[in-house]
């Protein structure tokens, strides 16, 4: 099995299949940043289905079993249904799932569930239009990700898991109503402390909503237990509302580091893996893919990188923010 020099193996692999996206999330895109002029990756160098077949073929000889497919925002990849049904059909992996900011589902929904995906995780940081719109920096009501989740439901996609990245003094108010609206319909909200990732989002420790903090706040209105986690790599930290109507999750990447068991590695639109979220550079395999020479080799590639691997960005986050930045990957180039 091929370990990386922390003896983590790869198990995950989010696959990005586009850096656009139509909201703007301050946090992640700022409409400043990223107006009309923004040059996102041209067509021609995005990775074709075929080729993100071949790279996830080769990585489930060396342990992938899990995808996620993500952006940017992944429902505007032209028939990214048609790459969902290739990747459903693999061998080996027993799970696929999409994440998304909900707004396209109305129209893709029945698409997705038809090409064999088994998960959908849907991005909602507030149901407070005003919060919401100020959040995503377009005009995007709570009433229109909620229909998407509907959609969702009718296409047959059950246990949702609904992402909420919590800012303190932006959207520490949403968490219970989000909690209530949530309690009941048979989904996982996800809590989760923002990160310094990328090097747009004018992060701060004072903006971060603690796991602590989500948990009592939660827990002081509808009581709250721990439950165990499903799997080795898990990132959220699961709890169940004493009354068992359902499940949640708290993400605490900044407060509880979990890079002790990740497991994770990251497929850029335009064929770069990356081994951390807060990587500064990643392993460009597009050009191997397109080198016509016969030189290059895919898999001895992916099998250098990851055994070089030693990544562990949240567990020495404070060691390295006393020193000079560095630039980091952003968000939508890899997903969440
Ligand atoms: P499941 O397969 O449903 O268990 O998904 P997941 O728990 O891996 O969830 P998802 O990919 O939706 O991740 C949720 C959020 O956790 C992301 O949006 C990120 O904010 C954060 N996250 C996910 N993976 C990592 C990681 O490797 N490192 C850090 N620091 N944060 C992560
Ligand atoms: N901190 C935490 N989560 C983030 N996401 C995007 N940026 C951040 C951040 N700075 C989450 C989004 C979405 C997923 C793609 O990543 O909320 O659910
Ligand atoms: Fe788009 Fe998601 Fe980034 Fe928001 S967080 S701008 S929805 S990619
Ligand atoms: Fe993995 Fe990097 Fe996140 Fe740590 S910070 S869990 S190594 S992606």
């Amino acid at each position: 099995m091929l370990l990386d020099r922390l003896n983590r193996p790869i198990e995950d692999l989010r696959i990005s299949v586009t850096d656009r996206c139509n909201f703007r999330c301050t946090y992640c895109m700022p409409h400043e940043k990223f107006g009309h002029k923004y040059q996102f990756t041209p067509k021609e160098n995005l990775l074709s289905f075929e080729e993100i077949e071949k790279i996830t073929n080769i990585l489930v000889k060396h342990g992938v079993r899990k995808i996620r497919i993500t952006g940017g925002e992944p429902l505007l990849r032209n028939n990214i249904d048609a790459l969902i049904s290739k990747i459903s059909r693999l061998k080996n992996i027993n799970d696929i799932s999409l994440t998304t900011n909900g707004f396209l589902l109305p129209v893709m929904a029945k698409k997705l569930r038809d090409s064999g995906l088994h998960r959908l995780t849907i991005s909602l940081d507030s149901l407070d239009d005003e919060v919401l719109k100020s959040m995503t920096g377009r005009n995007i009501t709570a009433q229109s990700i909620l229909s998407g989740i509907s959609a969702a439901e009718q296409a047959g996609f059950t246990q949702i898991k609904i992402n909420t990245v919590i800012q303190r003094n932006v959207n520490d108010h949403s968490i219970i109503d989000i909690a209530k609206h949530f309690k009941n319909r048979g989904h996982i909200v996800r809590f989760i402390e923002y990160m310094d990732v990328g090097n747009l989002n004018d992060w701060g420790k004072s903006k971060v909503f603690t796991a602590d903090e989500i948990f009592n706040t939660i827990n002081a209105v509808m009581p709250l237990k721990k439950l165990t986690p499903n799997y080795k790599s898990e990132v959220a930290l699961r709890y169940q509302y004493t009354d068992q109507s359902a499940e949640i999750g708290i993400i605490a990447s900044v407060t509880k580091p979990f890079c002790g068991n990740c497991s994770r590695l990251r497929l850029s639109p335009e064929g770069k893996l990356f081994t951390c979220l807060f990587a500064s550079s990643g392993t460009d395999i597009r050009s191997i893919l397109r080198d016509t020479s016969g030189k290059g080799n895919l898999e001895s590639a992916i099998k250098n990188m990851w055994s070089n691997r030693s990544d562990r960005y949240s567990e020495i986050r404070n060691k390295t923010l006393n020193k000079s930045p560095r630039k980091k990957i952003e968000m939508f180039q890899i997903g969440g």
